[in-house]
Order: C-alpha cells, then sequence, then structure tokens
C-alpha cells in the first residue's frame, strides 16, 4: 500500500481508504457482519483512512465503526461529517449553525467511542456557510482542545470546492471524483495543490457502475433508500452504462475493471486518498490491491480522450 501526505493535515493516509455509507443500507441491505468483516479487512490491508458521516443510517455507520474499532482506534484515521439533519421534524433539511454542530459532533464522538475525530467535515455546505458560516470559530475551538485534529469539507459543486479552498479555513475538501467524473482534476485540484489542501476523491467507482458488474435490469432493484434510485434514475443509467462499455479496456488479467478505476484516481498527484465503499471483506482486499496498481501513460492519454470526446 502506497502512503501519502493529505495535504497541510500531515496525516499519512493510505492512497486506498474505505468509505462507509454502504454499510448503513445506502445500497441495499446490508448484514452488520459483513459491515465489521470490511472493516476488519481494512486494517488488515494496510487501509488507514475511514470515511463516515452521522447521516449514513441516521449513525448507524458511525455506531458500527465504534464498535469495530475498539481497542483499535490508532489503526486508524477516523473523519466524519455532520450538517445533514436525519432525525425529527426537519429531517432532509441542513444546518450548520455553530450550536448544531457543536451537539452532532459530541454525539458522532460518542458513537464513534473515541474522544478525538481526526478529519470532521461539514457534509455538502452551501457557498454562503464556507464564507459567512459561524462554524468556523467552532470547530478552530474543538481544535484547539483536541476534540477534532483537523477540519473540511465535503462538497457538490466545484464552485463550493473552490469557495473552500479559496477560504483558507479548509484543511481537506472531499468531492467526487471518478472516470466518469473527471472535471475536478482541471479546475479543483490545481487550487489544491496551490494551498496544500488535501483531497478526498469520493464514489470513485461512480456508486459500484465502475466495478462494471451492472447491467440495464439491475436499474429495477434501485428502490427506497439506495442511492442508486436517485442517483440513476430515467435513462441516466443507461448512458453511464454504455461509457463504462468503453472503458472495458482497462480490464485485463489480475486487474478488474474496478481497480483501473481506483488506479485511476490515484495516478492524479493531487488526490490524497480514494474511499471506495466496500461492502465485504472481499471487496475491501480487491480494493486495496488497487493501490499497487498502476495505469500506462498510453490508457492515461486514452481516458482522457474519451473524456474530453464525451465517451464517443
Ligand atoms: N456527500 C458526501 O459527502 C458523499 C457522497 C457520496 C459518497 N461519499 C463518501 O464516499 C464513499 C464512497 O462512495 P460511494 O460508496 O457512494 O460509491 P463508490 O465507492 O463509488 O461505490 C461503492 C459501491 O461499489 C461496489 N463495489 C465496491 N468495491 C467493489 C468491488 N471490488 N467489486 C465490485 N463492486 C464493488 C459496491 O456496490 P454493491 O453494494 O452493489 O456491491 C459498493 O457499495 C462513501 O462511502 C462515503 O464515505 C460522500
Amino acid at each position: 500500500m502506497e502512503y501519502r501526505t493529505l495535504g497541510r493535515t500531515g496525516l499519512r493516509v493510505s492512497v486506498i481508504g474505505l468509505g462507509t455509507m454502504v454499510h448503513a443500507g445506502h445500497f441495499g441491505p446490508m448484514k452488520d457482519e459483513e459491515s465489521l468483516s470490511a472493516i476488519e479487512a481494512a486494517l488488515e490491508a494496510g487501509v488507514n483512512f475511514i470515511d463516515t458521516s452521522d447521516a449514513y443510517g441516521a449513525g448507524y455507520s458511525e455506531t458500527l465503526l465504534g464498535k469495530a474499532l475498539k481497542g483499535k482506534r490508532d489503526k486508524a484515521i477516523l473523519a466524519t461529517k455532520g450538517g445533514n439533519i436525519m432525525v425529527g421534524p426537519n429531517r432532509g433539511k441542513t444546518d450548520f449553525s455553530a450550536d448544531y454542530i457543536g451537539r452532532v459532533m459530541e454525539e458522532s464522538l460518542k458513537r464513534l467511542q473515541t474522544d478525538y475525530i481526526d478529519l470532521y467535515q461539514l457534509h455538502n455546505p452551501s457557498v454562503d456557510v464556507i464564507r459567512n458560516g459561524d462554524v468556523w470559530e467552532l470547530l478552530e475551538r474543538r481544535k484547539k482542545e483536541g476534540k477534532v485534529r483537523h477540519y473540511g469539507v465535503s462538497i457538490n459543486k466545484m464552485e463550493e470546492a473552490a469557495a473552500a479552498i479559496e477560504s483558507g479555513r479548509c484543511d481537506s475538501v472531499q468531492i467526487e471524483y471518478n472516470l466518469l467524473v473527471q472535471g475536478p482534476a482541471d479546475t479543483v485540484f490545481p487550487l489544491a495543490k496551490e494551498a496544500n489542501v488535501g483531497i478526498i476523491a469520493r464514489a470513485p467507482l461512480r456508486r459500484s457502475l465502475l466495478a462494471g458488474k451492472l447491467t440495464l435490469a439491475d436499474q429495477q432493484r434501485f428502490q427506497g433508500e439506495d442511492v442508486r434510485a436517485r442517483n440513476f434514475a430515467g435513462d441516466v443509467f443507461a448512458k453511464e452504462l454504455k461509457k463504462v462499455e468503453a472503458l472495458r479496456f482497462l480490464e485485463k488479467p489480475g486487474r478488474s475493471l474496478a481497480q483501473a478505476a481506483l488506479a485511476f484516481c490515484v495516478a492524479d498527484p493531487a488526490v490524497g486518498v480514494v474511499i471506495p465503499g466496500a461492502r465485504d471483506a472481499k471487496q475491501l482486499r480487491e480494493n486495496a490491491a488497487a493501490g499497487e496498481t498502476h495505469l500506462s501513460e498510453e490508457e492515461l492519454a486514452k481516458i482522457a480522450q474519451l473524456w474530453r470526446s464525451g465517451f464517443k
């Protein structure tokens, strides 16, 4: 496993990390034994960066992580998030006020069974919150108290990433980056490099599409809490599947498409860590092994050409 420094945090993170949204049932039903086996396999494989949120299963993913890391807290660099209201009358809204974040951070610490969070991230804040929020003073106080070691944002739009970097407040930016969403490499990564802000590449498998195992027939099983019900609604899914076919040339003996997809993210030196979700120990081991895989210059050039041409 290769390790990199995550921007100015100075944290030495494995290039392949673990995302735990799947463990809360956001990719269809899960068994706790499978989730726990994935986390255990991560630590065994040298994967040390684990990302969660108080929004995943309204804290369920954090609770599982707390259990899995009991007695092993020092083996993991723990990143969590807050700001999305998951229970009560305001469910579905966001709150990035200092009062709210201060309260939910304490709840995250309890669920994670730890007295410090390595990286606390605001979960999809707006540009206005990034520029004018009162939450930043709170985060700085919590840092001084030792409850969080570093803080940053997880964002949806490039302009939010740019605002976060320009604000000078964020140690890290988490953003979707993968073979099918390459925009951040041109717009966000140069800014992050210049400011020494760590980049965390999320959804590196484009929510399982880039594992190359889905067909059109899968669309009808994406229901309810499965994030793919929303992400792949209508004809989006068929269009994305077509693009995946154009990327099949990356599969070869000893290297799966999922591994090539992760190697693509890691190939950009601006990326500190990619955080694929892993349902179980098997997926985790396959993903971790991508930390040893490299794409050739020719492969990277063909990928760039496909991206520029809209996968024609
Ligand atoms: N707003 C935000 O802050 C935000 C948004 C999205 C993601 N994230 C973070 O990024 C992490 C990763 O994103 P994600 O989980 O949405 O998407 P992802 O990592 O692109 O895809 C995860 C899914 O890919 C499949 N998979 C993983 N490894 C595989 C393998 N080796 N072989 C075959 N299939 C494999 C699994 O699907 P199956 O379950 O179908 O097997 C898994 O649930 C999240 O867990 C979360 O930590 C944050």
